[in-house]
């Protein structure tokens, strides 16, 4: 199979979906999805989902060729997940993030994989000083040390988004998630100190030893941070950008999974949920 990297970002939040389009990306899933994705309680949460489990789906379609009705998703233990079919030999990772305006899809057919979006934002109801005393243990001494080197709060509020999202990348990538213990003795050295487009430069350590991964970082937009953690340097340091998808390509050749009779009923619980202010 010839390799295959896809980066796939999508403006969920602007998207105003029409009654048409919401109920063929809903019955394109299965009722667990379905279920999932109806319990969020804003708006912004349930297309950020919804499009995420699109994404995931045609991008196995796409790749393996496995079509849209057979695929079988399952999840790890600790939430990762995974494709059930069987692909004849072939490598394919995949994982998704979703935070603020966008969901990010990384997928590749070489390298364990891990992505994480963040937007940058002052944190809810409290100071920034507060708010890094609660994450003190999230970042190892040096890590903090970088971050307090800034000299404006929004700047050490940057960097720290930035640092959590490599973490994170990371994390996801072999799929522990972050705990409380790993997230200070995995630590990341930013070169590029201030991130303003795209860097992979950034190295990994674990009790104090260099790890081979890649990190690709890069600026969707001002306020939000990417990165994408690589386990094997097969990507040759290409930077793949993130591509814009558009909903029509992410239901392109779905197959109804889920026939439902009372797709009214989706369209009224989708249009009453609220928006964040
Ligand atoms: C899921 C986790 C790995 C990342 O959570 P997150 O950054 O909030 O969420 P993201 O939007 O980046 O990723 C969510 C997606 O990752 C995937 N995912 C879920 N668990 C995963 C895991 N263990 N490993 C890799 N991917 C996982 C799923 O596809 C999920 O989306 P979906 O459920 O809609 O399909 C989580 O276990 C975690 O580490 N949470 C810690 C968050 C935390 O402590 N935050 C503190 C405040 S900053």
């Amino acid at each position: 199979m010839t390799p295959c990297e896809i980066r796939w970002v999508f403006n969920a939040l602007s998207w105003n979906p029409t009654k048409y389009q919401l109920i063929t990306a809903l019955s394109a899933l299965t009722l667990e999805e379905q279920e999932r994705i109806q319990k969020f309680y804003f708006k912004g949460d349930y297309k950020l989902c919804l499009i995420g489990r699109l994404m995931i789906r045609q991008c196995i379609k796409m790749v393996l060729g496995i079509p849209w009705k057979d695929i079988v998703l399952s999840r790890s233990i600790k939430g990762k997940p995974f494709l059930v079919n069987d692909t004849n030999g072939k490598k394919f990772f995949f994982n998704i993030s979703h935070h603020g305006d966008f969901t990010v899809l990384a997928a590749s057919t070489c390298s364990n994989i891990g992505v994480d979006i963040m937007k940058y934002s002052y944190p809810n109801n409290t100071d920034i000083f507060s708010f890094f005393k609660l994450m003190k243990r999230q970042f190892a001494d040096e890590e903090w040390s970088f971050i307090k080197s800034f000299k404006n709060e929004w700047d050490q509020l940057t960097i720290f988004y930035r640092l959590w999202c490599l973490k994170e990348s990371y994390v996801k990538a072999i799929g522990t998630g972050i705990g409380t213990d790993s997230a200070s003795s995995i630590k990341f050295k930013a070169n590029t100190t201030v991130l303003k487009s795209t860097c992979f430069d950034s190295e990994l350590y674990i009790k104090d030893e260099k790890q081979p991964w890649t990190f690709y970082e890069t600026m969707i937009d001002e306020q939000h941070v990417v990165s994408v953690a690589l386990e094997s340097s097969c990507v040759n340091g290409n930077v793949l950008k993130f591509e814009n998808v558009a909903f029509e390509n992410l239901i392109e050749g779905c197959d109804v999974i889920e026939p439902n009779n009372c797709t009214e009923n989706w369209w009224e619980t989708y249009i009453t949920k609220g928006s964040k202010t």
